[in-house]
C-alpha cells in the first residue's frame, strides 16, 4: 500500500539524540518506501529501507546532478532555476564528469596512503589532548578536540601553509559549521573561495607534497582544482567532527560499551564502524530519476526527487538485528553511513584513522571523562542541518595531582 510522509520532521525524540525522528523510523515500519509531497507541490518519494536505499545508490538511473534538484523537503522555493554544480564540485555531477575529478584522487585516498598519516593524525591529536589537561579538568570537547583535529588533517592534505591554519580553520567552521547568520555565513563561504583561488595558484607556481600540488600535473584548470579542494573539505572537516563529538557523547551515554573499549582496545575497528551506524551524521541524500524507474511496487517518474535516509537505513532492523542498540561488539558490517556506488565516500579511510586514533586517545588520557552537564541539557544541532551532531560537548575529569 502507499505510504505518505506529509512533513520532513524537524525535531528528534526528547531524549533521544543519537535516534533518527520518529517519523522517519514509522514510516520505515510500515514501508521502505513512502510518497513524499514535497513543500512546493513537488510528489517525490522518500526511502528509508535498507535494501531499497542501497540499491538507488547503486543505480545510474537515479542522477545526483545538482541542476535536476530544483525542490527542497522543507522550504517552497517555488519554480527554480538551479544552476550546475561548479567545476570541480564532483559531488553533484554524474558520469562522465564526475569520474574526470574523481578518478585521479582515488590514488591519493587509499587504504595505504591513508595508514601513513597515522603517525601524524597520533601526533596532531596527542598535542591536543596535552592543551585540554593544561587548561582542564573541563572543555568543551567539541571545540578544544573535535573540530581541530580533522580541520589539521585536511589542512595537511590540501598543503595549507601553517601560518593560514587559524585563519583557514575559522573560516570552514563558520561556512560548514552552520550556527552563523546569513551574512556571515556567506562572508566565510566567500573567504574560503578566495583563499583556495590563491591557494591553487600558489601550488601550481611551487608545488609542495601534497595532494592539491599533485593534481597540478594534470590538466585540471585552477578553477576545476579550487571546486574539487573545496568539496574535499566540505565532505571532510564536518563529518570527521561531528563524528568524534557526537560519538564521545555516545560512549559517555552508554558506560557498558565505553568500558568494554577500555578493556579491550583491538574492538577499536568495529567499534568505529558500528558508530558510524549508530550515528549517521550524514543523514540523507537526494537523487533524481532520470527515465521511469520500477522499484518497490512503484513507479518512480522521470524528473521525480527521492529522498535517501542514510540513518533510518542503518537502523532497519532486516538488515541490523536490535538496530536502536549501540554494540561496539557488532559483527555485521555494510552500513551506508559513507553511501554506496560511484559517490561513495571518497575519504571513508582517512576518516577511519582518524577516528580509530582519536576514541581512544581520548578515552585513555581520561579515564574518568564524563559529561559536565545533564545529558539532556547536551545542545543538539538543529534537524534541518545536513550533518547531525553537537553544538557544544561540556565534559570534566579528575584532575590527576
Ligand atoms: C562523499 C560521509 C569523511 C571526502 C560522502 C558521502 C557520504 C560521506 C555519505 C556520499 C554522498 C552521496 O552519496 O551523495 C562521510 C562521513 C565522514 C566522511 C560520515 C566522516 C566520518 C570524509 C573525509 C573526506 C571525505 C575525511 C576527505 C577529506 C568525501 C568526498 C566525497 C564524499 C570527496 C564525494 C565523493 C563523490 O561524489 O564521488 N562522504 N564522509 N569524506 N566524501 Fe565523505
Amino acid at each position: 500500500s502507499l505510504h505518505t510522509v506529509t512533513t520532513m520532521p524537524t525535531t528528534r525524540q526528547p531524549g533521544c539524540p543519537f535516534d533518527p525522528p520518529k517519523e522517519l523510523t514509522e514510516a520505515r515500519a510500515h514501508s521502505p518506501i513512502s510518497r513524499f509531497p514535497f513543500p512546493d507541490g513537488h510528489q517525490g518519494w522518500l526511502v528509508t529501507g535498507y535494501d531499497l536505499v542501497r540499491s538507488i545508490l547503486a543505480d545510474p538511473r537515479f542522477s545526483s546532478r545538482r541542476e535536476l534538484m530544483r525542490h527542497h523537503p522543507l522550504i517552497d522555493y517555488g519554480d527554480i532555476e538551479v544552476p550546475p554544480a561548479p567545476p570541480g564540485e564532483f559531488l553533484l555531477m554524474d558520469e562522465p564528469l564526475h569520474g574526470r575529478y574523481r578518478k585521479p584522487l582515488v590514488g591519493k585516498f587509499t587504504v595505504r596512503r591513508m595508514r601513513q598519516l597515522t603517525e601524524r593524525v597520533e601526533r596532531i591529536t596527542a598535542e591536543h589532548l596535552d592543551a585540554m589537561e593544561q587548561a582542564g579538568p573541563s572543555a568543551d570537547l567539541v571545540t578544544a578536540f573535535a573540530k581541530p583535529i580533522p580541520a589539521i588533517v585536511i589542512c595537511e592534505l590540501l598543503g595549507v601553509p601553517y601560518e593560514d591554519r587559524d585563519f583557514f580553520q575559522e573560516h570552514i567552521d563558520r561556512f560548514l559549521g552552520g550556527e552563523v547568520s546569513d551574512e556571515e555565513l556567506t562572508a566565510s563561504y566567500l573567504a574560503v573561495q578566495r583563499y583556495l583561488a590563491e591557494l591553487v595558484a600558489a601550488k601550481r607556481a611551487n608545488p609542495t607534497d601534497d595532494v592539491l600540488s599533485d593534481l597540478t600535473d594534470g590538466d585540471l584548470t585552477d578553477e576545476e582544482l579550487k571546486g574539487m579542494a573545496l568539496i574535499l573539505l566540505s565532505a571532510g572537516f564536518d563529518t570527521t567532527a561531528n563524528m568524534l563529538a557526537l560519538g564521545t557523547f555516545a560512549l559517555l551515554r552508554n558506560p557498558e560499551q565505553l568500558a568494554a573499549l577500555r578493556a579491550d582496545p583491538a574492538l577499536i575497528d568495529q567499534a568505529v564502524e558500528e558508530l558510524l551506524r549508530y550515528l549517521s551524521v550524514a543523514k540523507q541524500f537526494f537523487r533524481v530519476a532520470l527515465e521511469d524507474v520500477e522499484l518497490g511496487g512503484h513507479t518512480i517518474t522521470a524528473g521525480t526527487m527521492v529522498i535517501l535516509s542514510l540513518s533510518t537505513a542503518n537502523r532497519d532492523p532486516e538488515r541490523f538485528p536490535d538496530p536502536h542498540t549501540l554494540d561496539v561488539r557488532r559483527q555485521n558490517g555494510g552500513h551506508l553511513a559513507f553511501s554506496h556506488g560511484v559517490h561513495q565516500c571518497l575519504g571513508q579511510q582517512l576518516a577511519r584513522v582518524e577516528m580509530r586514533v582519536a576514541f581512544p586517545a581520548l578515552i585513555n588520557r581520561f579515564p574518568t571523562l564524563r559529561l559536565a552537564v545533564p545529558a539532556e541539557e547536551v545542545a543538539l544541532r538543529p534537524e534541518t542541518a545536513d550533518i547531525h551532531g553537537v553544538k557544544s560537548l561540556p565534559v570534566t575529569w579528575d584532575a590527576t595531582p
